[in-house]
């Protein structure tokens, strides 16, 4: 359900920008004839090569540019002041002295902003899922504690900083809900995601429950995460006669450039937003206030300005995950097949959002049980309004399942791993609809060999060596594949036999021009020297969105449609005299850097060729791939299997992570190379979730207490162990290039296998994360 939510959510917005037509077509029909993608058979060619990133050397070098970087004339420095509490109204801004201030420009507050409106909606029609629609400094309410003030405007970064401390607010508190508890007390509302609610119910799964031979029922709790992407969120932007240029850090080039456009009331053509690179995203490089601030400043100032917020400022003004109380009651039989399956909750979200941490997703297509109960409710919080934080749900969904999973084996007395594989289900157990292609039993099976899962003893504590206690756990994490609709894309042609694709796509860090760049030389039959790659830009086609693992399949149907349209151009262009006369399109195939007839690779004319005899220097073709039907037709996810060794220490109760391994069914590997880091880093995340990762929140004020990496702490290089990946490669012949997203699928899964590694080792069951060590002594 929630894919097709996703899909028809985003799609609405599209259309409503005019960017999608809403075509009803069969499945694969991106492909002529409704064929798989030529790719997924063809293995001689770039794509599955472990290419070494393409700007792997303009990194090494310092030589690419990021959005805080970019030289401009006349550059403004800007800095925030944020809000001291969570709710009420500015009655006094103090800026005298920050206007005194040596190299100051100008210090903009809601009472001098330009005007603005609100941001639209994004992915969700009333509120935004994701961020907010909270006016941006235009008025005196107060909606979170670090809501930015005011901003102050200097010829440096240390003039700024310095007098925007010298701002006094002075406030009229109101009473705020900052107490999680409490709120709940208060009472609940059914969450809605993407403008249905989280809810799902198969059968009567509370009286199964009650009636099942053997039953596990227990709490699980997580905490609020923030994100903390290495490249700080920035912007350098500048007005150019009535054309806004915004250099940003960006997972969503064209949305950004929609959405500013209509806060300021402008074309979307007058506002350009490019990001060529992006030191990280995980859902958290989004539109947030600093943007748009950033460009009003630079309009109340007639200069350009820099904002890079601060650490503390992604603390203060992009959200990250909200926290969880889950519930996850497993009834089975004496053979361990799931009779009932319970996973609900509470999470809690702003009054201004529309972003419930989706927890149950996970619980929907993963086991076959009798009966399913799933079900998420919200408590609305005065606070930042939280986002979208790399796999938000599945990510602390599959926590508190797969311990329950694990909890349930131990019930039992089956095997972790067998116990999974009994409730493999035939079909999605709540929608009922086919899987395009699951091979989790492989999975399962190449992982367990590979780990060595036969050497662990199912008794907790039973492996001690010397003061540590060692023990092996597993667990699954699932993630849908989603190609959301709005793609589209550009090929030129060149007389040289130089193709060149434009698409507004990102490239966060994770090799998206890499693999884009094997894809389209195998796709053209041309070598991976003879593609240039253009993203990042907002004024490319399409309106992409590299978010939710989804950006690989988004490009590649682009490029599918846009390469379609070039072959039927080309074949035109050839005319009578090519050795193609007569063939029909879909007949056609790329080899050689020119077309052939797909069974009969001799009758074949180059590009060159093809482009001379009709005198022309280039072809260029643009088109959109359909709506994203194959979610409508089949379940569609990315799998992983999670292995994991760890070592607790009895004297200190400090848990080592000492071996991973994550064995995944993602469809076909594009590239090897990029996407063993890409599985790594979202491993690594998950060890981070598990272990660290906890953003303190004064329940009493609603402020974060720990608004930086020396007190937020994520995994360091010696906290990482060897991390081992395999996967299935086993393409699914209903999407592009047959590959499925792998940006999230990593971090699902990994912080139960390490939770019940953790048991396997002391027989402590935590089940509030993370696992710091005075949970274990
Ligand atoms: Mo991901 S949380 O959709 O960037």
């Amino acid at each position: 359900m929630s894919i097709l939510d996703d899909t028809k959510a985003v799609a609405q917005g599209l259309v409503q920008k005019g960017m999608a037509k809403a075509v009803a077509l069969a499945p694969d029909s991106w492909m002529p004839g409704g064929k798989p993608d030529p790719l997924i058979a063809h293995q001689h060619g770039h794509v599955g090569k472990p290419v070494s990133r393409i700007d792997g050397p303009l990194k090494v070098a310092g030589a690419a540019r990021f959005a805080a970087e970019v030289p401009l004339e006349g550059l403004a420095y800007a800095a925030l002041a944020y809000s001291t509490i969570a709710k009420g109204r500015i009655v006094a801004i103090d800026t005298e002295a920050a206007e005194a201030a040596a190299g100051v420009i100008a210090v903009m507050t809601y009472r001098n902003a330009p005007r603005l409106q609100p941001p639209p909606a994004f992915m969700s029609s009333q509120k935004a899922a994701g961020g907010d629609t909270l006016p941006v400094m235009q008025d005196d309410r107060i909606h979170w504690n670090g809501q930015p003030v005011a901003l102050v405007l200097a010829e440096t970064q240390e003039q700024a900083d310095h007098a925007k401390a010298l701002i006094q607010a002075t406030y009229a508190e109101e009473p705020a809900q900052t107490d999680f508890a409490e709120a709940v007390a208060r009472g609940t509302q059914v969450a809605q995601f993407m403008g249905e609610p989280l809810h799902n119910a198969v059968g009567d799964a509370e009286a199964a429950l009650a009636e099942a031979s053997v039953k596990v029922d227990a709490t699980y709790r997580t905490p609020r995460h923030n994100h903390n992407a290495i490249e700080l969120h920035g912007v350098t932007c500048a007005w150019e006669g009535e054309t806004l240029r915004i250099h940003d850090a960006s997972q969503l080039v064209a949305h950004t450039a929609w959405s500013i456009a209509q806060m300021f009331g402008i074309a979307e053509e007058q506002v350009v937003v490019t990001s060529p690179f992006v030191g990280g995203g995980f859902g958290g490089k989004c539109l947030w206030q600093h943007q748009a601030i950033a460009a009003a400043a630079a309009k109340f100032a007639g200069r350009p300005v820099r904002l890079v917020l601060s650490r503390e400022g992604v603390y203060r003004i992009v959200g990250g995950r909200s926290l969880t109380e889950q519930r996850v009651a497993l009834g089975a039989d004496l053979d361990g097949k799931l009779t009932a399956l319970i996973h609900s909750g509470v999470t809690a979200k702003t009054a201004a959002n529309a972003m419930p941490e989706p927890f149950i997703l996970p619980a929907r297509s993963v086991y076959a049980a009798e009966s399913v109960l799933l079900h998420v409710d919200t408590v609305e919080i005065d606070m930042l309004s939280n986002t979208f934080m790399r796999a938000p749900g599945e990510a602390v969904g599959t926590f508190a399942l797969e311990v329950a999973m694990d909890e349930l084996a131990e019930a039992t007395g089956i095997d972790p791993i067998a116990l999974r594989l009994r409730n493999e289900p035939e079909n999605d157990p709540t929608t009922g609809l086919p899987f395009s292609a699951r091979h989790v039993e492989k999975m399962w099976r190449d992982g367990m060999e590979r780990f060595g899962w036969s050497r662990r003893d199912a008794t907790p504590g039973a492996i001690r060596d010397g003061e540590w206690l060692v023990g092996m756990g597993c667990a699954t994490g699932t993630y849908p594949y989603y190609r959301m609709p709005g793609g589209a894309a550009r090929i030129t042609l060149n007389r040289d036999g130089h193709a060149t694709i434009d698409i507004a796509a990102h490239e966060m860090g994770m090799g998206t021009a890499t693999a884009q760049t094997q894809v389209a030389a195998e796709r053209l039959g041309l070598g991976m020297a003879d593609i240039t790659f253009n993203y990042g830009d907002s004024t490319l086609p399409g309106v992409v969105l590299a978010g939710g693992s989804q950006q690989t399949a988004a490009i590649g149907a682009s490029v599918i449609a846009a390469y379609n349209a070039l072959v039927a151009e080309l074949l035109k262009a050839a005319g009578n005299d090519s050795p193609l006369a007569g063939l029909k399109p879909d007949e056609l195939a790329s080899r050689d850097g020119g077309l052939c007839k797909a069974d009969e690779p001799e009758r074949h004319e180059s590009y060159a060729s093809i482009l001379a005899r009709a005198a022309r220097d280039t072809i260029s073709v643009i088109a959109e791939p359909p709506m994203p039907l194959e979610t409508q037709h089949w379940s569609m996810h990315s799998h992983s299997a999670v292995f994991c060794e760890v070592r607790v220490n009895t004297v200190t109760g400090e848990p080592r992570v000492t071996r991973i391994l994550g064995s995944f069914d993602c469809g076909r590997i594009l590239n090897p190379k990029t996407a063993r880091s890409q599985f790594r880093g979202g491993i690594i995340m998950g060890l981070g979730l598990a272990l660290m990762e906890e953003t303190q929140f004064d329940e009493r004020n609603g402020r974060v207490m720990n608004p930086s990496l020396a007190e937020y702490h994520v995994p360091v290089q010696m906290d990482v162990p060897e991390i081992d990946v395999i996967w299935t490669d086993i393409a699914d012949p209903h999407t592009p290039m047959g590959a499925h997203g792998i940006g999230e699928i990593g971090i699902t899964g990994t912080a139960a296998a390490i939770v019940n590694a953790i048991y396997n080792a002391t027989g402590k069951r935590v089940r509030d994360l993370p696992i710091t060590l005075d949970k274990l002594l």
